[in-house]
């Protein structure tokens, strides 16, 4: 089975992709050096050539401050692109796995949401991710979207990375403590996509249809930013190198960002383990295994 797999070089979910959908047949990792997504032309003629039986989507724009003001861009990638992939799918009849975010939600609701909750961005990068949810399902290919949430690797410019540094330099952190979700390891939404597509058998775009919807995909558990930031220090194998000395809590208000957060966007995943018998470690023995290296 060829696999077009894009973001499959350098993005955080796309390189562990690139490893666990090897097994399932030839895979096309495309990245930014091979094809600029902006170029609709030239993501459908790729396409076209390449006439994949599956298409993984695993690039986006996803600098969630800087979309405030590049829109257009975070548009075109994360609404246009994913439109062209699925209007090839269609037409190929080939099968489209697209991810999206807990970004979709305003983060009122109170509790983990589910895929049947209302939707209300109240960001750019959110208002775009939900756009290209709705212009896949538009053309009717046959599609998974997996919504995920604060998705992490030691790869890249993910939370880890960014607190490590800054564990190295200052003395004291301070956290918000009211922005909750499921921290996700790259590498297991990366090895369940692989693991379910793999219980799909020989007609994965057959699968795909009779499986064809949104669903939630995340870590197990949910939490805060500032119980994160602690387990992330407390399993930093250079512990030693740490300057800082102590982790605060903060409010969301206190750091004001251009893009605005929701405050709770935990994700209920039991539609994705009823559907598929699969779920996500929970996010804690994630994180360690991640971090042990
Ligand atoms: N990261 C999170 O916390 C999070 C949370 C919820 C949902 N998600 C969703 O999960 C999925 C995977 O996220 P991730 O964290 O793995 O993303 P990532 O590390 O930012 O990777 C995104 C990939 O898309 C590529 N890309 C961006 N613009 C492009 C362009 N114009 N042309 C070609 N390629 C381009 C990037 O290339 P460059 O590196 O060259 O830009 C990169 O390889 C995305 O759908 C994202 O929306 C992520």
């Amino acid at each position: 089975m060829k696999i077009a797999l894009f973001g499959g070089k350098y993005g955080q979910l796309g390189w562990e992709l690139r490893r666990t959908l090897a097994p399932l047949g030839e895979v096309i990792a495309v990245d930014r050096d091979d094809l600029d997504l902006r170029d609709a032309s030239a993501l459908e003629g790729f396409l076209r050539e390449q006439a994949p039986r599956l298409i993984v989507n695993a690039s986006a724009y996803t600098a969630v401050d800087r979309a405030e003001q590049e829109q257009e861009l975070a548009f075109a990638i994360n609404e246009r692109a994913p439109r062209v992939m699925a209007e090839v799918a269609r037409s190929l009849g080939a099968g489209l796995i697209h991810y999206s975010t807990d970004y979709v939600f305003d983060g009122n609701m109170g509790r983990p949401y589910v895929e049947s909750d209302a939707t209300n961005p109240l960001n750019v990068y959110g208002q775009s991710k939900l756009a290209g949810e709705r212009a896949i399902q538009e053309t009717g290919a046959n599609h998974l979207i997996f919504r995920t949430a604060w998705v992490f690797s030691m790869r890249g410019e993910s939370f880890i990375a960014k607190l490590l540094e800054w564990s190295r330099q200052k003395p004291e952190l301070r956290v918000v403590d009211d922005q909750v979700s499921n921290p996700t390891w790259a590498r297991m939404l990366a090895e369940a996509t692989a693991l379910l597509l793999a219980g799909g058998g020989e007609d994965m775009p057959a699968y795909i249809e009779e499986k064809c919807g949104i669903y939630h995909l995340a870590g197990w558990g949910y939490t805060s930013r500032f119980e994160w930031a602690k387990q992330i220090l407390a399993n930093d194998p250079r512990r030693t190198e740490q300057r800082v000395q102590a982790i605060q809590p903060a409010r969301t208000d206190e750091f004001p960002t251009p893009a605005t957060r929701p405050l709770f966007s935990a994700l209920d995943c039991s539609r994705f383990e009823h559907n598929f018998g699969l779920r996500l470690p929970p996010w804690e023995e994630a994180l360690q295994r991640c971090m042990e290296g």
